[in-house]
């Protein structure tokens, strides 16, 4: 595929950016759970307030429950009707207008799952970060924007349009543009997987730009991220099989993966344990770049 050349070339030309530093430190990486069939697509990661693991699946509608500690157990915890979260598929990607953000409220025992709003004129969304209590804001990919939803009556309008960084690139085959989105400090930080961009651009209290989009660092291909609070960000490279550290100068080093090896196989996101000493890390099996061409494994 074309974007595994695009890729391979710049790692070829960037090599310092991918490659892993020679290091007497080892960043020990340990499988939590697997499915057990290939195809199988974690997409995104949140850590609940006791621990355990949530995780969206991008082959089927699902949300599922990993507790991280003795039981390394999970469970599926609901299952989302028709294409109404977005109808996606990983061959022929995105279907425009068949998306909706849903909340899902796990106080009680049974959990509570309703809508929030129906998007669409939404292309492809993918990144989801709360912007303020009564405000979300989403990546669209395909679009190459950024939407802000209102919760209570769930209006959306277009928060962030900038062609440079946040559609996909034009020689790029596979339309996603900017993908992760966190809030941090008045800043909306953000990745641009074909772009191969961390940016960031303050906002405002009305959830508005209020200055330039500045690039932290590039030269990867960028899926979703985390933030440390520090501002260090911590990013998933999905094609690159590995999770990188990016500090707020813009140096990037590789925390662990890399282009030859499972360990990180397709790393799609990732999520700061509680205790902030862990970076749990889904991933979708190497199927959107196979591992050494035609390596793929379970979720
Ligand atoms: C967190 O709470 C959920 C719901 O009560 C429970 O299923 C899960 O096992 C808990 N996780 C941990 C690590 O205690
Ligand atoms: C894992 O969770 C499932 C569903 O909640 C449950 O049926 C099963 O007994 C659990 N297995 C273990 C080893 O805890
Ligand atoms: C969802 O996508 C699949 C595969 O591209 C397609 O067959 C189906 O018609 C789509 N459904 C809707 C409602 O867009
Ligand atoms: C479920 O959530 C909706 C939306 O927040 C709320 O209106 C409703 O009362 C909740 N139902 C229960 C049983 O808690
Ligand atoms: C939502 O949109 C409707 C229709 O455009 C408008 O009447 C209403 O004031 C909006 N509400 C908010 C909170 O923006
Ligand atoms: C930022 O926070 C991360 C995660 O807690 C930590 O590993 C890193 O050393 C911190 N960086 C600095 C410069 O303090
Ligand atoms: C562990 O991660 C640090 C960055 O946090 C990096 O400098 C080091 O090279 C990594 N070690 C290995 C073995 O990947
Ligand atoms: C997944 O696919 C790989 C080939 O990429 C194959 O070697 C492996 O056995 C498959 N695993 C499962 C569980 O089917």
């Amino acid at each position: 595929m074309l974007l595994s050349r695009i890729i391979s070339l710049v790692l070829a030309v960037v090599p310092a950016l991918a490659a892993p530093t020679a290091t007497t430190a080892l960043n020990t990486t340990q499988t939590i759970f697997q499915y057990s069939d290939n195809g199988t697509w974690l997409e995104n990661i949140a850590v609940r307030q006791n621990g355990s693991i949530l995780t969206t699946r991008l082959d089927v509608p699902e949300l599922w429950e990993i507790d991280p500690t003795w039981t390394r157990n999970a469970s599926l915890i609901h299952t989302f009707p028709g294409v109404s979260t977005g109808n996606f598929s990983i061959q022929t990607l995105s279907t425009p207008g068949t998306y909706a953000l849903w909340q899902v409220d796990l106080t009680s025992t049974e959990p509570n799952v309703s809508i929030i709003a129906q998007v669409p004129k939404a292309d492809f969304l993918n990144g989801l970060a709360l912007f303020d209590q009564d405000n979300l804001l989403a990546t669209d990919s395909a679009k190459g924007v950024i939407w802000r939803i209102n919760i209570p009556s769930g209006n959306y309008s277009i928060a962030l349009s900038d062609p440079a960084t946040l559609l996909s690139a034009t020689d790029s085959p596979k339309p996603v543009g900017v993908n992760g989105l966190k809030v941090h400090c008045k800043y909306v930080y953000y990745s641009s997987t074909t772009c191969m961009v961390l940016a960031r651009v303050p906002f405002n209290k009305h959830s508005a730009p209020s200055g330039p989009v500045e690039i932290i660092a590039g030269g990867f291909t960028p899926d979703d991220f985390v933030l440390a609070g520090n501002g260090t960000a911590y990013v998933a490279t999905n094609a690159q099989n590995s999770l990188l550290k990016v500090e707020p100068s813009g140096r990037v080093t590789t925390v662990a993966g890399n282009l030859f090896t499972t360990a990180l196989a397709g790393a799609t996101s990732v999520a700061l344990s509680r205790d902030g000493k862990t970076l749990y890390v889904s991933t979708a099996g190497g199927q959107f770049d196979p591992v050494l061409g035609d390596i793929i494994e379970p979720a």
